[in-house]
């Protein structure tokens, strides 16, 4: 049985991109026959500096969300990151199999860098990401295409620690969808729709009304001409909106292009916004539902389970040390 590990920050509001780069795929994934470790990653979300009550009310709200999406909970644990401290010891111990000049060529680590200011937290912020990862062993990771860079690294730290050591850890495999794995802003669709609150216009939260969504879709930015064709080069604006359709409806970008042919771009923009809706509504519906209510006993319990598979990989780590 496969093991699937991924995770989520606690910070700002999740957004489409969240949804369909990884929530989606991580429900799909929990009605197959895996074994599913969902992670609020909190820990990682230390590095922005947040308002302590804010997260811990996003940290709730996020493993709510989870269960809110349609997370199979037979097969699927979800659980914060900083309640199983095992993440950040395996973390120590992988930095001693990890590079600086690895590190330093991290995409996100520059980018991270340049907006909260250079801190050791951003540096070896991938160091814990491959901890998360193989703490549980998994042999695959649902994410978005931003992640990319961190699953080989992962990869990299793995393979180092089972050349010195022997076969411990599962080299694991990034898996994405066909589509939705990159969602570009609506208002600048040259940049990564994204949590930051300056680009609202650009983005889809979780929580949006139908009225907003379909107003963020109407003026969203394409281009002069009239044609719903797939072109990550001259079209980035549309070529977005073929993708969130696709992947919303599970359909390939092709068939976008050939059910749209003879659409105009406001009336696709429309059917953009209504499937958007249609799927984001139901879990807002299901997520005010969860608010009221206390999933304590969900949450420990599922804790339990984290806690004991990071605490057997950390024995085994451990012995085969000498520690
Ligand atoms: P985070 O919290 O930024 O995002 C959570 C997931 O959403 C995906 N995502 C997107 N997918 C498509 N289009 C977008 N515009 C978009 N924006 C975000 C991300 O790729 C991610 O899958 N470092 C990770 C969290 C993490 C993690 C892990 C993930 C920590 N440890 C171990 C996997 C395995 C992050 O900041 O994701």
């Amino acid at each position: 049985m496969k093991t699937v590990f991924s995770g989520i920050q606690p910070t700002g509001k999740v957004h489409l991109g969240n949804f369909l780069g990884a929530i989606k795929n991580w429900v799909y994934l929990s009605e197959q026959d895996n074994k599913n470790f969902f992670c609020v990653v909190d820990l990682h979300s230390i590095t922005t500096h947040p308002d302590p009550q804010e997260l811990n009310s996003n940290i709730g709200n996020t493993l709510k969300l989870l269960i809110a999406a349609g997370i199979n909970l037979e097969n699927s644990i979800i659980y914060a990151q900083s309640k199983v401290p095992q993440h950040a010891y395996l973390s120590w111990i992988l930095s001693s199999f990890s590079q600086v000049g690895e590190l330093q060529r991290m995409t996100q680590y520059k980018e991270k860098a340049d907006t909260l200011g250079s801190h050791a937290g951003i540096f070896t912020y991938p160091v814990l990401m491959a901890s998360d990862i193989l703490i549980h062993k998994a042999n695959e990771v649902p994410v978005g295409d931003d992640q990319t860079q961190h699953l080989e690294l992962t990869r990299n730290i793995a393979e180092r620690f089972n050349n010195n050591y022997g076969e411990i850890f599962p080299l694991p495999a990034k898996s994405s969808g066909k589509s939705g794995a990159r969602l570009m802003s609506l208002k600048h669709p040259d940049k990564k729709m994204s949590k930051s609150s300056d680009d609202i216009n650009g983005t889809i939260y979780f929580d949006d009304d139908k009225d907003t969504i379909m107003k963020k879709f109407k003026s969203s930015v394409t281009d002069s001409s009239d044609n719903i064709q797939y072109d990550l080069i001259e079209k980035k604006g549309i070529s977005n909106l073929i993708d969130i359709y696709a992947s919303i409806n599970d359909v390939s970008h092709e068939e976008v292009e050939k059910t749209f042919k003879n659409s105009q771009y406001g009336e696709f923009k429309m059917a953009v916004g209504e499937s958007v809706s249609e799927y984001l509504t139901p879990i807002n519906l299901k997520f005010i539902e969860l608010e009221k209510e206390n999933i304590s006993e969900i949450i420990n319990s599922n804790l339990q389970e984290a806690q004991s598979s990071a605490e057997s990989t950390v024995q085994e780590v451990n012995n085969i040390l000498g520690l």
